[in-house]
């Protein structure tokens, strides 16, 4: 099914359904738009402090959301996002198609409410056997609500939040490691980047011992994906690195987790699909920024040929680790792929992970966990620009002794520390494999929801991908 489309329509333009964006001290503006008897009924309705009602028109229906003014703008944009999200169920019930959205805020908010309503309206109905409803397809914005350059921008976005919402929600029975890297190879045709899909030779010769480790149960070998845009105008001499966490399914292994934490594992590469909607919005939008993408993928199993707790493996580094719970498996394949970016020199190597469930403990699902070696300048933007997508994130400290946790008697590392602060030991261990500047999100509370979250729609949220566009531009362009 496709999917609902942002246009930019001229000046004047006639909609049947309308919706008119206004604030509570500016209601004023509304009257222009509106004949005499409506007049009375907008008055009637504001007087008595209602800030979303609809009355018919001949051609339509017309939707009057009053939104409050906030001193942040940040809030605005997100009230406005989320309004645009609850107008979805009158949508339906009336069936409508196209709507256009006229903005009579003091400042411009009818592009984050058509942002919100389109987000909010994604479904993954692939495997419903019923055939689907229609929905809404256009949503059309005048140049007075939005230009044509930044309703294209929002279209980009949103296929790219699509691509890997669609990619988290399939299932490791239709999207295993192999159906992954095919995946990832086709989005790198649409969207126009290279990618290169090294199978598990490759993997051998680079003597990745983490990703081969954690993938030894699997009846599927593995990949490690090297995606690339790499524009003319590039305003970055050295690369920046996004690295995702692709495990398509994590039983937890020999650890093995117990069922109904299990049951959602499917969304163990969410920061693998957000990486490769990170690089495709980037080609769509012609970003000048030179971005490398780099994504181990595995399961992990069961199975007489599983790595064990109490194993110890060489990394891709050199370096030793004793496997002390083979359910912390993400950072194990992370370190491989951290290891083989620093040939790349970058400028910034940002790895994205639905790593550990005390992060989600943590900070619940509205919060991205973060921590890093970064500059401080790179890492106020990245948090401006959680505010900016209200794709927020913490900051968490990487201190020293927080390390100690994971000393062992017999290797260089363990891949476990105490219960305490499990998501800083596991920044901890991947510290050991950087030297470049470095960030390492956890996305293990945000990515997945088992019920919506206003436009955040349940199961995988895309969560990550508007903030490293919004990122990446405001860094690097
Ligand atoms: N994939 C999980 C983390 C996870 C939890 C993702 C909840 C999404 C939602 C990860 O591989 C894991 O199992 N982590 C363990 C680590 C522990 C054994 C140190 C955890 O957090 O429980
Ligand atoms: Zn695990
Ligand atoms: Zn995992």
């Amino acid at each position: 099914m496709k999917r609902v489309q942002l246009a930019a329509v001229e000046a004047g333009f006639q909609h049947n359904n309308l919706v008119l964006l206004a604030d509570k001290d500016h209601l004023d503006a509304l009257d222009s738009q509106l004949a005499p008897g409506e007049l009375a009924f907008v008055r009637q309705a504001t007087s008595q402090e209602v800030s979303s009602f609809s009355f018919p028109r001949a051609e339509g229906v017309v939707f009057v959301r009053i939104l409050k003014a906030e001193k942040d703008d940040y809030i605005a944009l997100e009230d406005a996002r989320l309004a645009g999200n609850e107008l979805l169920g009158e949508l339906r019930r009336y069936k409508i198609e196209t709507l256009g959205i006229h903005n009579f805020c003091s400042e411009n908010r009818a592009l984050a409410f058509a942002e919100g309503l389109a987000l909010g309206s994604y479904q993954f109905l692939k495997y419903f056997t019923k055939p689907a409803e229609k929905n809404l397809q256009e949503i059309r914005l005048s140049p007075d609500s939005a230009s044509s350059s930044a309703i294209a921008e929002v279209n980009a976005l949103l296929d790219a939040v699509f691509l890997t919402r669609d990619l988290v929600n399939e299932p490791q029975s239709h999207l295993n490691s192999i159906q992954l890297a095919e995946a990832i190879e086709s989005v790198a045709r649409e969207f126009g980047f290279q990618a290169e899909i090294m199978g598990k030779e490759k993997i051998e010769a680079l003597k990745m011992g983490g990703l081969l480790a954690v993938n030894r149960a699997s009846q599927i070998p593995p990949r490690f994906c090297v995606l690339e845009w790499k524009p003319e105008a590039a305003k970055n001499e050295k690369p920046v690195v996004l690295v995702g966490k692709g495990v398509v399914y994590d039983t937890g292994g020999l650890s093995l987790k117990p069922s109904e934490a299990m049951d959602y594992m499917k969304c163990d590469m969410a920061g693998a699909a957000t990486v490769v909607g990170a690089l495709a919005v980037a080609a769509r939008t012609n970003l000048p920024v030179h971005i490398v993408g780099l994504i181990p993928v595995t399961d992990n199993r069961i199975g007489q040929n599983a790595f064990a707790p109490g194993d110890v493996i060489t990394m891709g580094s050199g370096k030793t680790v004793e496997v002390m719970n083979t359910d912390a498996e993400g950072r194990i394949i992370l370190a491989d792929a951290l290891h083989y970016a620093k040939k790349y020199e970058p400028a910034l190597a940002l790895d994205i992970a639905t790593l550990t469930g005390s992060a989600v403990r943590a900070l619940g699902t509205q919060a991205i966990c973060y921590m890093g070696n970064a500059p401080k300048t790179v890492k106020n933007t990245l948090e401006e620009s959680g505010f900016a997508t209200y794709e927020r994130l913490v900051e968490l400290p990487l201190w020293k002794e927080f390390g100690d946790e994971l000393k062992s008697n017999i290797a260089d590392l363990k891949n476990l520390g105490s219960s305490n602060a499990g998501m800083i030991t596991a920044g901890k261990f991947l510290e050991n494999f950087v030297d470049y500047p470095w960030l390492h999100l956890d996305i293990a509370g945000p990515a997945y929801l088992r019920v919506a979250n206003g436009y955040r729609t349940k199961e995988g949220t895309g969560v990550g991908v508007r903030l490293l566009y919004n990122f990446l531009k405001k860094q690097y362009t």
